[in-house]
């Protein structure tokens, strides 16, 4: 049986042939043949057949994984790497590691070893499972629900709460703003199983992320590498949904740490998605489209309450403010900006206490 390779883009494969070369010049110039194949090796040995988990992904990027006892020392290895690491920002760490290994050995004098590239890395597959999931199901507004929920919790004046992947404990489920989260957690759990090496708090943001692009909304830059935390926030700091300006500032800017625009830009989530009645006790959905990723929340927001659509008092209060009503304007003018700005308060919302950390 001949083995199937991965197809890679002829400029991937020209990244590839110049990392090569940088890598030689690296390795040569350090010394640092030897460790460059045990970064290979412990990056690959851990895979399992038997469940097909671990393996030469690029896990090892992890401070978990390099923290484990016999990976002693590999930070070593990753140090050396970040200049050329830098260089190449389209090649996987998993392909990366590995051509380390294979030209550690070749400028040892030892025998070339043929490199294939197109090791995933286990974000990109994970991603394309979810977005599978997401269109099966038609479930994106309650994963943009469940990612935000999680990060919203940040507290940045102690540095507790926030996307750490807390909501995998019954506690942080059990909170009242969470009703209804354990559906998207079920949901998830048939992908949860695949990816073991993922975090709980990457992989609730990556849903997030996902779930915004594959209903037509922004592109939002993800970057793993959260790491889960022990135990859930105290319960009680997601907005309340009957209060107003005051209130959202409370929660977003002194507690969050966003800003205004990132208020409203951000409650155009609802876009999506609905309300329900066994959940949060409001029934009812912002647009007659909730399924898509628009501007039309901004849109029936300014045309006033209609039959049928809602709008929470939460809502209706970013008309009332001298800040956010001109933004809500904006928005619903130009859905461009409202993409761009929603793109960048969501990245910040899913990196709180993270990106900064
Ligand atoms: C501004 C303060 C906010 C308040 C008071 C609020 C309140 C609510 C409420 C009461 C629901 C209904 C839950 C249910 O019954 O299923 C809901 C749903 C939703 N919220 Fe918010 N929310 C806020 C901000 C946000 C933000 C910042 C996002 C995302 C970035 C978001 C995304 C969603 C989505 C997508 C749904 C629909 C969930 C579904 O259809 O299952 N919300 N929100």
């Amino acid at each position: 049986m001949t083995k199937s390779y991965p197809t890679v883009s002829e400029d991937y494969q020209n990244a590839i042939e110049k990392c090569k070369r940088k890598l030689r010049g690296l390795i040569a110039e350090k010394n640092c043949a030897p460790i460059m194949v045990r970064l290979a090796w412990h990056s690959a040995g851990t895979f399992d057949c038997a469940s097909r988990t671990g393996g030469p992904f690029g896990t090892m990027r992890f401070d978990a994984e390099q923290g484990h006892g016999a990976n002693s020392g590999i930070h070593i290895a990753l140090r050396l790497l970040e200049p050329i690491r830098g260089q190449f920002p389209t090649i996987s760490f998993a392909d990366f590691h590995q051509l380390a290994g294979v030209v550690a050995v070749e400028v040892t004098g030892g025998p070339e070893i043929p490199f294939h590239p197109g090791r995933e890395n286990a974000i990109e597959k994970c991603k394309r499972k979810l977005r599978g999931l997401i269109a099966e199901k038609n479930c994106a507004p309650i994963m943009v629900r469940l990612a935000w929920h999680s990060a919203g919790t940040f507290d940045c004046a102690s540095r507790t709460g926030g996307p750490f992947g807390t909501m995998r404990f019954d506690a942080e489920q059990g909170h009242g703003a969470n009703s209804g989260i354990h559906i998207a957690l079920r949901l998830l759990e048939p992908i949860r199983g695949q990816f073991p090496t993922i975090s709980f708090a990457d992989f609730h943001q990556l849903a997030g992320v996902v779930a915004v692009e594959v209903t037509g909304g922004p592109e939002i830059p993800f970057h793993p590498g959260r790491e889960d935390k022990p135990q859930p926030p105290p319960e009680g700091r997601l907005p309340d949904a009957t209060k107003g300006c005051d209130h959202l500032r409370q929660v977003f800017t002194k507690q969050m740490g966003l800003s205004d625009k990132d208020i409203v830009a951000l409650s155009g989530a609802h876009t999506l998605g609905r309300c329900h009645k066994d959940r949060s006790g409001f029934e009812g959905a912002w647009t007659s489209n909730p399924l898509i990723f628009d501007n039309s929340y901004f849109k029936e927001l300014l045309s006033g309450e209609k039959e049928g659509l809602l709008q929470l008092v939460s809502d209706k209060a970013l008309l009332d403010d001298p800040v956010f009503r001109p933004l809500v304007e904006k928005y619903a003018d130009d859905e461009e900006a409202f993409f761009a700005d929603y793109a960048e308060a969501h990245l910040k919302l899913s990196e709180l206490g993270f990106a900064d950390a």
